[in-house]
């Protein structure tokens, strides 16, 4: 195998806290990886002048991969990474384990992928005042009337579109086969507004539909998004993939990584068809900022996606386990899991581990 190359970005606040550590856990794997840094936001404009300038856009555009903290906005590089590398599924697993604070009684079993459409929907932004609607005569399905833009606000756009819904529900497939494979449900819920919006959100529920049915060895279910969210309160355990648009999914993934015990928890995975970034669900966390107690999970977990991308397929699972590991052990955890460790001992748990 051929060497690999990721781009790893810092981040902004208390993201390289969190970033480097894991950086360090993966060099100490011996990998065949080089990592090479692009400096964005804040650090991007004190050395160019610019959150994302050409300098680091190369280094993005050289590597395989990205590796991604978070940033304090879009410009930093995120909107290059989606829309650029057109990476139209974002992977978010929720996983529970032995150790984790989930707020549940009975978190046992919670094992589940959420595939968010990552391109499209109501992101992003495409807005603008009601007035620019006039020429439309635009009328809804429930009462047929039109839409009166004599009225002063504005309108989103949300766009649907058969490709990407077809890639996005491809890639759901794909997973629910691999998981399949490692003894999970083989089972693809596709969770969308299609009561309501008739067109676009049942288009996306029927290609998801259409899709499961060319793999015979998958079951196929539909909830419409607010069933979906009360269902994965009640029982998340009934989910294997469950695959939803852009902005459901957004909303969605945080209230599930808040069910595992919190965002610090949650990873993900972000694929297009030649490039690929990882990058924890939260933010930069600028309240634990210089403490040293960020839970540095969510971007380790991402990590693995990662090595399983780049063919690393051993080494993925190995960082899990270690990972798992400290949790089960219950040692090294940091604040936001009832530990006291910082972000340096609960790494150098999975260190140890591995
Ligand atoms: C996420 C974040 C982003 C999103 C923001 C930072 C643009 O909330 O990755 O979930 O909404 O996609
Ligand atoms: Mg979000």
């Amino acid at each position: 195998m051929a060497k690999k190359k990721v781009c790893v970005i810092k981040g902004d606040d208390a993201s390289p806290e969190f970033v480097i550590p894991t950086v360090e856990i993966l060099e100490g794997m011996r990998l065949d990886i080089e990592f090479v840094f692009a400096s964005t936001g804040e650090e991007g404009i004190q050395k160019y002048g610019s959150p994302f300038s050409p300098e680091a856009k190369k280094v993005v555009d050289e590597a395989d991969c990205t590796l991604f903290g978070s940033t304090r906005s879009m410009a930093a590089g995120l909107g290059y990474l989606r829309w650029g590398k057109k990476t139209y599924a974002n992977f978010r697993p929720v996983n529970w384990v032995k150790g984790m604070r989930s707020p549940l009684k009975k978190p046992e079993g919670i094992d589940f992928v959420i595939i968010r459409e990552n391109l499209e929907g109501l992101y992003p932004g495409r807005e603008g005042d009601i007035e620019r609607l006039e020429p439309l005569r635009l009328t809804d399905f429930v009462m047929g009337q039109v839409l009166d833009t004599s009225m002063k606000g504005k309108f989103a756009v949300r766009v649907i579109t058969e490709e990407n819904t077809r890639n996005i529900a491809r890639a759901a497939c794909n997973l629910a086969v691999k998981r399949k494979q490692k003894g999970k449900k083989g089972k693809v819920t596709v969770a969308s507004k299609y009561n309501v919006l008739v067109q676009s959100d049942e288009l996306f529920r029927r290609i998801v539909q259409e899709t499961v049915r060319q793999y015979p060895e998958l079951t196929f279910e539909q909830q419409v998004i607010d069933n979906f969210c009360q269902q994965m309160i009640l029982n998340p355990q009934q989910f294997d993939v469950v695959v939803m648009p852009n902005e459901h999914g957004d909303v969605m993934a945080d209230g599930a990584g808040a069910l595992v015990g919190g965002l610090g928890l949650a990873p993900s995975a972000c694929y297009g068809k030649d490039y690929a970034y990882f990058e924890p669900t939260h933010g930069t966390a600028p309240d634990l900022m210089g403490k040293n107690i960020v839970n540095p999970t969510a971007m380790i977990l991402s990590a693995k996606w990662m090595l399983e991308y780049l063919g690393f397929e051993d080494a993925a699972q190995r960082l899990e386990k270690a990972v798992y590991g400290v949790y089960e052990e219950g040692k090294y955890l940091t604040p936001d899991q009832g530990g006291s460790s910082t972000t340096t001992q609960f790494c150098k748990g999975v260190k140890e581990k591995l």
